[in-house]
């Protein structure tokens, strides 16, 4: 099969990570941060080595500055119900993701308004129009870093001044821009940052990461155990563990750790997606019924193709094209608005993603099978 849906998760995961679960598995699992036995204690060695991997990732010096999660979901849900109360209001995009707008919906009965600033036709997002959505009651800004959709990368810096001009708390959604765009805590101003182990990360599924600024204290949206001060009630204050309660994917967390680490050590990752991007859609815009979204310049986005053939529902498309051994994600992708925001609201699209393992032959085999596809449909 040629792997072609690496924004949904990326495939095939590095020979380092699945030889770093392995061993965790076979050799020394236990229960990190909990006993004092040497296999909890190595355990607990390797979550802190992942920790710290993750924490320079994003240039922050301090690992305890990083959360485990199960997902980006996860770590979204923790930052937005952490920080928001009754009476504030948020800034968002309509390029999120639902793991964005669907805990803001279910906010707003508890007071919690928020305003969704439209992207223009290639989901180009206008920081001034996020500064003159600020009011009195705004206490968030949350911008994802580049659309799931169409891969539009989104002015994060720019939006990331404008909150820290106005004293906001400023979460910057990383999913589909951790691994191939820079990501810098500091560069960005994010108070937080949200991303998936599993997408550019290159780590296991079931794997997320919010980094939360030094000083910054959340409401918990679990509690539990933590390993720590277990004779008292109440959840504890400091981080990492205050929002780490219940026993951690630990294996997968070391998988992770040293995905991280291998991932850092690539250098050429988005020049070499962009690249390949380039390639298939320059193929794609010679065919006459093919209808691509999002940026022309492949410099303007993630290593992302959306379009529809013209006459064609987006899901047989995507039907085809597994026939033809390629895999690719069609729909809406959990991003409703997005789709509102492109003109694609009632047909949605066919989404390729490439990841740091495609190659320009497997571009080639893509553009040939849609060129069938559209050709079978005459
Ligand atoms: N959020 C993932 C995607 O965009 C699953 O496909």
């Amino acid at each position: 099969m040629i792997y072609l849906d690496n924004a949904a998760t990326s495939f095939p995961k590095p020979k380092q990570s699945i030889q770093a679960m392995e061993e965790c598995m076979l050799r020394y699992c236990g229960n990190p941060g909990r006993s004092g036995h040497d296999m909890s204690m190595k355990t607990g060695a390797g979550v802190f080595e992942a920790r710290k991997a993750a924490a320079n990732f994003i240039g922050a010096d301090d690992p305890s500055t990083i959360v485990f999660t199960s997902n980006a979901t996860d770590a979204l849900n923790l930052a937005i119900k952490g920080t928001l109360h009754s009476g504030d209001h948020v800034i968002t995009t309509s390029m999120e993701h639902n793991s964005v707008l669907r805990p803001l919906k279910a906010l707003e009965q508890h007071g919690i308004g928020t305003t969704v600033v439209y992207g223009d036709a290639e989901g180009k997002i206008n920081a001034q129009a996020v500064r003159s959505a600020i009011r009195p009651e705004t206490a968030m800004i949350i911008c994802t870093h580049a659309s799931n959709v169409t891969g539009t990368i989104l002015p994060v810096e720019d939006i990331g001044a404008i909150a820290q001009k106005h004293r906001l708390t400023y979460l910057v959604d990383a999913s589909q821009s951790a691994g191939a765009l820079r990501v810098n805590a500091d560069e960005l101003q994010a108070d937080m940052i949200a991303m998936p182990g599993h997408k550019g990360l290159l780590g296991p599924l079931g794997t997320g990461i919010l980094y939360i600024r030094p000083g910054r204290i959340l409401d918990t949206i679990k509690e539990g155990g933590t390993g720590t001060n277990s004779r008292d009630l109440r959840q504890p204050v400091e981080a990492p563990e205050r929002y780490e309660s219940g026993t951690l994917n630990a294996p997968s967390i070391i998988g992770l750790g040293a995905a991280i680490r291998y991932v850092s050590s690539l250098k050429t990752v988005r020049a070499h997606e962009t690249a390949l991007i380039r390639r298939l859609e320059e193929k794609l815009r010679n065919m006459e019924p093919v209808i691509l979204y999002g940026p022309e310049n492949p410099e303007e986005k993630t290593g992302v193709t959306a379009f529809n053939i013209e006459g064609m529902d987006c899901e047989e498309v995507g039907d085809q094209l597994n026939r033809y051994g390629i895999a690719v994600r069609a729909g809406f992708h959990c991003a409703g608005l997005a789709h509102k925001t492109i003109g694609t609201s009632e047909i949605g699209c066919v989404r390729i993603s490439v990841g740091p393992y495609n190659t320009a032959r497997e571009m080639d085999a893509a553009a040939e099978a849609i060129w069938r596809i559209c050709r079978n449909q005459k």
